[in-house]
């Protein structure tokens, strides 16, 4: 199983934060935020990482996680986003990374309470297919939204002006190799990118997608409020009080 942690982007919605840097290395409570996926991914038993990264900082990102002695890696890959094109579209330059193998696929600005190590096991056993977590939100219009019927997900809706449910997709997600094949069929949305939402739509109309819902907390780090309330979250775990 190949891990891939997708760090690029342009990260608008925290402007002016990310205007000399990227979203991913702005800190969260005494960390860069990267170190947090990359972590999920080393707790969940994943020791083969790519870090897909762009724009005018990528650099930093090897100065900062080298080869990944931080996290008891011998190696880390690296591969460059040239334009913005979105996530499926991030995802997609790591398929020579992946080859024929599973890939665990997590958003650099996504992270999570809970070890995710159970659901990584049952994937590799999964035949074929996709698996998602879903988490129950109070904002789901800021999110793919899932909608669920008979144990099944039906669709997913990309930030939905009315959500169907309160099931949001959050940002990890697990491909077989299909995966690359699926990428590359995609058409960009209206907001001009390859998104992430149509991939899941695909192994739903496949009937090879599976889903579990996500224990213990969800942080996403991509607006003002989400930072801060995952600084906090972060911090309060390690037993700090605010
Ligand atoms: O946080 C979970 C949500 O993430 C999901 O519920 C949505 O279905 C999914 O589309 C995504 O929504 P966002 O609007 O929050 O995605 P965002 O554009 O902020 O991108 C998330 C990460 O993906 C970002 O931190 C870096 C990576 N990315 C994004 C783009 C657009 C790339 O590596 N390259 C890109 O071109």
């Amino acid at each position: 199983m190949k891990g891939v942690v997708l760090a690029g982007g342009l990260g608008t919605r925290l402007l002016p934060l990310t205007r000399v840097t990227n979203k991913h290395l702005l800190p969260v409570y005494n960390k860069p935020m990267i170190f947090y996926p990359i972590q999920t991914l080393v707790d969940a038993g994943i020791k083969d990482i790519m870090i897909v990264t762009g724009g005018n900082n990528a650099g930093d990102f090897l100065r900062l996680l080298g080869n990944g002695e931080d996290f008891g890696l011998r190696q880390l890959h690296y591969t460059y986003q040239k334009t913005e094109g979105g996530i499926a579209h991030a995802l997609a330059l790591a398929e020579p990374f992946v080859g024929k193998d599973k890939v665990v696929v997590i958003l650099g600005d996504n992270f999570t309470q809970s070890s995710i190590k159970k659901a990584v096991d049952d994937f590799e056993k999964q035949p074929c297919g996709a698996k998602i977590f879903l988490k129950e939100v109070s904002n789901p219009q800021e999110f793919g939204v899932a909608v669920v019927e008979g144990g099944k997900v039906k669709e997913i809706i990309e930030k939905p002006t009315v959500p169907p449910t309160n099931y949001a997709v959050i940002g990890i997600y697990m491909y077989d190799r299909d995966v690359f094949e699926i990428c590359k069929g995609l058409k960009p949305s209206a907001r001009g990118e390859l998104e992430i939402t149509d991939v899941n739509n695909e192994y739903i109309q496949r009937g090879t997608m599976t889903y579990e819902f996500l224990e213990g907390w969800w942080a996403d780090c991509g607006s003002f409020e989400a930072l801060l309330r995952s600084n906090i979250l972060v911090a309060r775990e390690k037993g700090v009080q605010i």
